[in-house]
């Protein structure tokens, strides 16, 4: 159901929360664990809309997941244990359950059609489609999107450099890459995120990392048996931009004041958003946990002045679901933000570049589009106003975080899109501000 969310400024904001799992972790380790042979729990696990879609698309295949407390078991038995679905495949608003299922159905001896939501059905499926029919696959687009049909049958390897840094594809080609006959190697631009190949590492499956390219071979994968998912510092940058951009409130156990998000994924092709803070001038104090397969840690954030920066490309692709929320310090920073080598926004869940250039000028912010990016000139003090989030969930909540600042509310359309990633952040965005926050 669709609904508008009203917020108002917040003069403080403080507080400890912790975050929904991480949704790219938490995609692997259903997907990873089914194709697996044997039983694992997954704790922590996101249950946004699109870790959702994954369970929904899995369980169609005939792959058994259930629920046990506030864990999920899934129970693996390899691509044997696949089945042909009779209904098309329906990935909702997920491009990763989209994306990385093409790569798992191009081995599995039976056709499949894997369709989305009317956002997902506009973006581009041939990058995923092209490897994996030179590996053997038959894989048809719609003009390029989905729906997708793909017949699976036996593949051989191939040495594949893609033109975009996408963790999507490389996911999907190393899972084709898993069952074919030869050597796959997958070169990118910039190195994205890592998760599938840490999974694959702990779960047996050789391979081998040089700079921005992987070389695997056909493998079993080892059930884990027990995978516990980080917070999502995707989701947790919103609640640590609060904390840099408003004064604070002490609230905290041991008196201190500020945002802290506990039990947070650090992985380092993903911390471009602290890396990029800290360029700014902002305070984002680290502190390690422990964790399991990916590096862990609580984040402490404080206010401060920030100051305008350059975001380079090999910094935003470790930030590039960041962006958004990077545009909004960047409104309040003084001096000027450009962020370049972020084309790929321009074909997410909606064409963020546009929509967030539009967002934050439509309440006063200075902000320039780039064709790769955005330059935006700070600090400009932001008004009140009516946003749309084109139904995009990274749209939606740093629109409520730039309403935090703003001088009078901000009522955000289509804020219901946030669920995609974060089921509960209206709740969590008025137990950390001040009643003037709470949102109507
Ligand atoms: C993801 C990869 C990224 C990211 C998306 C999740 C993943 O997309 O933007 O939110 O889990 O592999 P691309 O692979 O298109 O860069």
């Amino acid at each position: 159901m669709t609904f508008s969310r009203t917020i108002s400024p917040s003069p403080t904001v403080g507080g400890q929360v912790s975050v929904p799992g991480d949704k790219s972790v938490s995609h692997r380790a259903l997907l990873l664990s089914a194709l697996a042979h044997g039983e694992t729990r997954v704790s922590g696990l996101g249950l946004g809309g699109d870790v959702r879609s994954t369970r929904r698309v899995l369980t169609a295949l005939g792959v058994e997941i259930r629920d046990d407390g506030p864990d999920v078991v899934v129970v693996g038995r390899g691509w044997e244990g696949l089945r042909a679905s009779l209904q098309p495949l329906d990935c909702g608003n997920s491009g990763t359950t989209l994306r990385v299922m093409m790569g798992i159905l191009a081995s599995a001896p039976f056709e499949s059609t894997l369709t989305g939501d009317a956002s997902l059905s506009s973006r581009p499926m041939e990058r995923v489609a092209s490897p994996l029919r030179l590996m053997g696959a038959t894989v048809e687009t719609t003009q390029g999107k989905p729906p997708v049909r793909v017949v699976g049958g036996p593949l051989h390897g191939i040495s594949f450099g893609s033109p975009v840094a996408s963790a999507q594809v490389k996911t999907a080609v190393l899972l084709a890459g898993l069952r074919a006959s030869e050597t796959t190697r997958f070169t990118e631009p910039e190195r994205s995120r890592d998760h599938t190949e840490r999974f694959f590492a702990a779960m047996g499956a050789p391979m081998t990392v040089s700079g921005n390219a992987v070389s695997m071979s056909a493998s079993k994968l080892e059930a884990l048996g027990h995978v516990i998912v980080p917070g999502d510092l995707s989701s947790a940058a919103f609640w640590l931009a609060a904390g840099l951009l408003r004064p604070n409130r002490a609230v905290l156990a041991d008196g201190r004041d500020g945002v802290v998000v506990l039990n947070t994924l650090v992985n380092p092709t993903r911390t471009g958003f602290l890396e990029a803070v800290a360029l700014m001038g902002g305070e984002i104090r680290v502190y390690p946990a422990s964790g399991g397969v990916e590096p862990t840690a609580d984040l402490h954030a404080r206010y401060g002045p920030l100051r305008g920066a350059e975001l380079s490309p090999d910094l935003v692709v470790r930030a590039i679901d960041e962006v958004p929320i990077l545009a909004v310090l960047a409104t309040q920073a003084a001096g000027r933000t450009r962020i370049t080598g972020a084309a790929e926004l321009r074909v997410k869940e909606c064409d963020r570049l546009a929509v967030i250039a539009e967002t934050l000028k439509a309440l006063g912010a200075t902000v320039r589009e780039l064709p790769d990016g955005l330059e935006i000139d700070g600090p400009t003090p932001l008004h009140g106003g009516r946003v749309d989030s084109h139904h995009d969930h990274r749209i939606a909540m740093s629109a409520a975080i730039a309403a935090l600042c703003a001088s009078e509310p901000v009522t955000i359309d289509r804020a219901d899109a946030a669920a995609v990633s974060y089921p509960e952040f209206w709740e969590t965005l008025d137990s950390l501000c001040e009643i003037a926050g709470r949102s109507v």
